[in-house]
């Protein structure tokens, strides 16, 4: 059989670049994600072939040996773990070629070296998720908890088409810390703290609670520096819409915002008279309604 591996797209509740700095992050796995398929002497993927190397090569496989094809339920570089997605989908079928059991850690340190190679300093959030699916509470460098929830979160997820770049985000949050190093720690403990809150909301469905803690999570963000103007519209548009949050997802400077919306028609309304492509998920639930 053809060499081939899926992993999951994910969004993260709260907790983003903190999580890099060993707070705690909440973050849900999406049903849709990338797949990628080795085959022996065919074409490669360019925009990919860097990483697929690294981690060919780390697996003792001859990276000129093997073409690959990708294909990518979710946008690339917009926030949503497509580049963890594909690391995890190419460490399990590289794994594939060596027959070698693809337990969790060895599909995790396999997908670390691609990571590394699109993030520079990856917290893990995104590799774990595209691994595992679900949702998940992450420490760095501990074991990660994997939460329930008795409903699932109606989220509505929104591209706004501006293409962020995860490496640069993380260095530009790096540069600041060094700068500013207090009150850049004082940010990153604010955004702990709210995701201690979004853990003790989620298992009671307590969604305004979750939904507070998302719009100060994107405050918190703004002050990062990484949010964008396009980004704060979308989130201030969504709750006028009525969502009970809204924030930037991922490493920012661009990419997706979700908005926590039990009521989503207006808010994809909303974002789509803005131009965002949408769709509703219902985190935890089978298979989410795409729209747009
Ligand atoms: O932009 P994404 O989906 O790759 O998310 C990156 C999350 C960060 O916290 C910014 C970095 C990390 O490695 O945790």
């Amino acid at each position: 059989m053809t060499p081939h591996g899926f992993g999951h797209g994910k969004v993260i509740l709260i907790g983003e670049h903190a999580v890099v700095y060993g707070q705690p992050a909440l973050a849900v796995g999406l049903d849709v994600g990338v797949r990628v398929r080795l085959v022996r002497g065919g074409p490669r993927d360019l925009r990919v072939a860097e990483a697929f190397d690294a981690m060919a090569r780390h697996a003792d496989i001859n990276p000129s040996d093997w073409g690959f094809e990708v294909s990518a339920q979710i946008p690339l570089g917009a926030g949503l773990g497509g580049s963890a997605a594909f690391s995890v989908a190419t460490a399990k079928a590289l794994l594939a070629i060596h027959k070698a059991p693809a337990t969790e850690e060895a599909i995790l340190a396999l997908a670390n070296v691609g990571e590394e190679v699109f993030h520079g300093n990856p917290s893990g959030i995104d590799a774990t998720v595209a691994c595992r699916g679900g949702f998940l509470r992450f420490v760095k460098g501990r074991a990660s908890q994997q939460l329930r929830a008795p409903e699932p979160i109606p989220l509505v997820i929104a591209d706004t088409g501006e293409r962020g770049n995860t490496r640069a985000q993380v260095d530009a949050v790096a540069q600041r810390r060094e700068e500013q190093g207090e009150a850049t720690e004082a940010l990153f403990d604010i955004l702990g703290v709210l995701a201690g809150v979004a853990t003790e909301a989620i298992p009671e469905a307590n969604w305004k609670g979750l939904g507070s803690s998302m719009d100060a999570a994107h405050s918190v963000l703004q002050r990062i520096g990484v949010s964008t103007e396009r980004l704060d519209t979308g989130c201030k548009w969504a709750r006028e819409a009525g969502a009970l949050g809204a924030k930037l997802t991922g490493a920012g400077g661009g990419g997706c915002l979700i908005a926590l919306a039990p009521d989503p028609d207006p808010v994809l309304g909303a974002l789509d008279e803005l131009g965002m492509a949408s769709f509703y998920l219902a985190a935890g639930a089978p298979s989410p309604t795409l729209k747009g």
